[in-house]
């Protein structure tokens, strides 16, 4: 245990400028994830477990075996990603997707395809299928063209607690109401809540870096991009952006985060004013 912690104190100790630099590049280009200055005690806190698990006794190291085990790359992405998340989060998006987006898919007569594209431990993608869920309810006979929801996100761990479905009590408090509780859950055991099946089944899970090609997920009507862009380049953000229009249908919409803003891609999206909230419209190349 000593000898644990003394690893420990020498792992934070030894980390120099260039290691953390070296470090903060790799991660970059493996997941578009920017570390800024002084941002060492993220690493360290972090990794600390990984690291002694593997017995690497310094950034150096732990960069050496990066390179040559990819299984070890994916775990540190996985570890240095922030998977913050609540259900319907920030309301805005939930009440324009019912109000707007739903309304106008079912008038499509059409199957709708979503694509929740960095979903953290579900929230998201669950909180859009309960919205469905509910609308068709209220509108029998509407979405009848059957509607499906992708979620990916590039943290393994994330991806496999979104798949599980199951909530600590602490996890199902930040923004689910009784009313959803009650009809769209399970009581897995004294503490847990299990989403049900009804839910669940409208949404496939997989993994997918944002950095990478998009092009084998198919197209889809609405994307929810929330709250990740913010960890990137402007250049990468601006490129996950044009291939995510991309990978819309004609006239297909993009919901980006509360604090996450669109620059110089008026050739690609038209802002639509929600009052409140905005959402995304793609253009027609040219247009
Ligand atoms: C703060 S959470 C946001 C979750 C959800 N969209 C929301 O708004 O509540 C950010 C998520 O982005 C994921 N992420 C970070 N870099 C990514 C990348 N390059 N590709 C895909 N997902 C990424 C993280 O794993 C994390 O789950």
């Amino acid at each position: 245990m000593l000898q644990v912690k003394g690893v420990e104190l020498r792992m934070i100790k030894d980390m120099t400028v260039d290691e953390y630099n070296r470090f903060r590049q790799s991660l970059e280009t493996n997941s578009g994830i920017m570390l800024g200055e002084g941002k060492e005690y993220l690493v360290t806190s972090r990794l600390r477990r990984l690291m002694e698990r593997e017995s690497l006794m310094s950034v150096t190291d732990l960069l050496k075996a990066m390179e040559r085990n990819r299984n070890l790359l994916e775990n540190v992405v996985d570890a240095m990603t922030t998977n913050e998340t609540l259900w319907f989060r920030d309301e805005h998006p939930y009440r324009i997707f019912r109000e707007r987006l739903l309304p106008e898919a079912a008038a499509n007569r059409r199957p709708l395809k979503i694509w929740s594209s960095a979903c953290s431990t579900g929230q998201e993608p669950y909180s859009l299928s309960i919205e469905i869920e509910e609308y068709k309810r209220r509108n029998p006979g509407q979405l009848m063209a059957g509607e499906r929801i992708l979620a990916t996100d590039i943290s393994p761990s994330s991806l496999a607690a979104a798949k599980e479905g199951v909530y600590q009590q602490l996890a199902i408090r930040r923004g689910m109401n009784d009313q959803h509780l009650k009809s769209y859950f399970e009581q897995a055991d004294a503490d847990r809540w299990r989403i049900k099946q009804e839910i669940r089944n409208r949404v496939d899970f997989r993994p997918q870096n944002l950095k990478q090609s998009f092009s084998l997920l198919g197209k889809f009507d609405i994307i929810f991009c929330r709250n990740v862009l913010i960890y990137f380049s402007a250049d990468l953000k601006a490129d996950i952006l044009k291939r995510m229009h991309a990978s819309l249908n004609p006239g297909g919409y993009l919901m980006l985060g509360a604090s996450e803003a669109m620059n110089n891609l008026g050739d690609y999206y038209e802002m639509v004013q929600c009052h409140p909230g905005i959402v995304y419209r793609a253009k027609k190349p040219g247009s």
